[in-house]
């Protein structure tokens, strides 16, 4: 464990910003595929707004009165899916007051958890086209958003793209999987999104420091694991976290030689699971989000101090030192610097105006 002796110090700021929305312009109607889990926003700009939902694998509709069963929240803007399912996959419409269409989204809510993950470092292949016969002959292929931005500077990063489900037909414009469709659901392992990571490296532009969030962690007693999520961090966002100062890659977790921690690949790498106490910083787009430090609670503690005392002990008898021990003073010194800093939340840097960064895609 690296002694981290500058003081960990910052501010929770309430941040809400949406990790992707969506924008269709006014009376058209917009068709798109997304994956599942990650929160969406759907912008609908007309006051007293009406929102209606039509799924297409179950065949039922929806509307704002009641608000359905999923975790949604209709705002003056627009409506907030949380954590969309792929059973989701359908129509969302707004109306106005006067019962006018503003704006349609068609939307694909692929699976992400059967996202087929390659590194082109490990030389792994993104899935093959395949035909189809369904009606006519459809092919099913991967339509590739493009590269996000790397996710370190300075140093080796990795940057990764998303790539979606799509079929075309002989004659048609190509139209994302479960869109085309309907309530059908063939078994067919080609049908997945993909996700590709490669290496990159870019210098750094002048980084700002803000709102940097710093908290502790602690494994799980009986797990031994613990959850951390990177604030602002999404699969649509690079992201990319360091574990006592060590970028973690895509390419040492997907190789097997990183196992002490695991990316999340549902989330794009913005969850990590831990096994053990380190210092881990997340950065998305290339800017420290947070900081979670380890903590160590009083009896693990008392535990460790009495089992280096005992080894202390033995190793007196083995040698005759002069003094005592500076090993054990340092680590007592080391932990002593971890419970200091434990719940520790003070302001060092000062806010400045918050930059909203949620990434808009805009439609045709
Ligand atoms: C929203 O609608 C209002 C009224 O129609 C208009 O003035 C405003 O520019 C619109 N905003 C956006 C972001 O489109
Ligand atoms: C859903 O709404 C549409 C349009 O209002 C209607 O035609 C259809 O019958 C409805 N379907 C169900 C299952 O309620
Ligand atoms: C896969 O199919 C798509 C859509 O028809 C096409 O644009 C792409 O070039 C094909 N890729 C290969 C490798 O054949």
């Amino acid at each position: 464990m690296r002694t981290i002796l500058w003081l960990l110090l910052g501010f929770a700021v309430p941040l809400l910003v949406f990790s992707v929305s969506i924008t269709c312009p006014h009376g058209k109607k917009c068709q798109l595929a997304l994956l599942s889990k990650t929160d969406v926003f759907l912008y609908c700009n007309s006051s007293g707004a009406q929102w209606f939902a039509y799924l297409l694998q179950s065949q039922t509709n929806w509307s704002n009165k009641p608000l359905g069963a999923w975790d949604t929240e209709i705002m003056p803007e627009g409506i907030l899916l949380r954590s969309p399912l792929p059973s989701q996959t359908g129509y969302y419409i707004c109306w106005d007051k006067k019962g006018k269409l503003v704006v349609q989204y068609k939307i694909d809510f692929q699976d992400v958890d059967t996202l087929h993950i390659t590194h082109r470092g490990l030389g792994q292949k993104p899935l093959k086209n395949e035909t189809l016969t369904l009606g006519s002959k459809e092919i099913v292929f991967t339509h590739w958003e493009p590269w996000q931005d790397c996710n370190h500077c300075g140093e080796p990063g990795e940057r990764k793209r998303l790539g979606y489900c799509y079929i075309q037909n002989a004659l048609g414009k190509p139209v994302p999987c479960w869109l085309y469709l309907g309530n059908s659901r063939p078994q067919n392992s080609r049908m997945r999104p993909e996700m590709q990571i490669e290496a990159c490296y870019v210098q750094c532009k002048a980084l700002t420091v803000e709102n940097i969030i710093f908290d502790n962690f602690q494994l799980d007693e009986e797990s031994e694991f613990a959850w951390l999520t990177c604030p602002l961090g999404s699969i649509y966002r690079p992201v990319v976290w360091e574990a006592d100062n060590k970028a973690l890659s895509w390419k040492d977790q997907l190789s097997g030689q990183e196992v002490s921690t695991v990316l999340d690949p549902s989330s794009g790498g913005a969850q990590l699971l831990v096994f053990r106490p380190a210092v881990y910083r997340c950065f998305v787009q290339q800017q420290m989000r947070a900081q979670f430090n380890p903590r160590f609670d009083v009896d693990a503690l008392e535990l460790l101090q009495r089992e280096e005392a005992i080894r202390q002990q033995e190793a007196e008898k083995v040698r005759k030192p002069k003094t005592g021990s500076p090993k054990g003073l340092k680590l007592l010194l080391l932990w002593g610097t971890g419970l200091g800093l434990l719940g520790m939340l003070l302001r060092l840097f000062c806010p400045k105006r918050r930059k909203k960064r949620s990434q808009v895609l805009l439609m045709k």
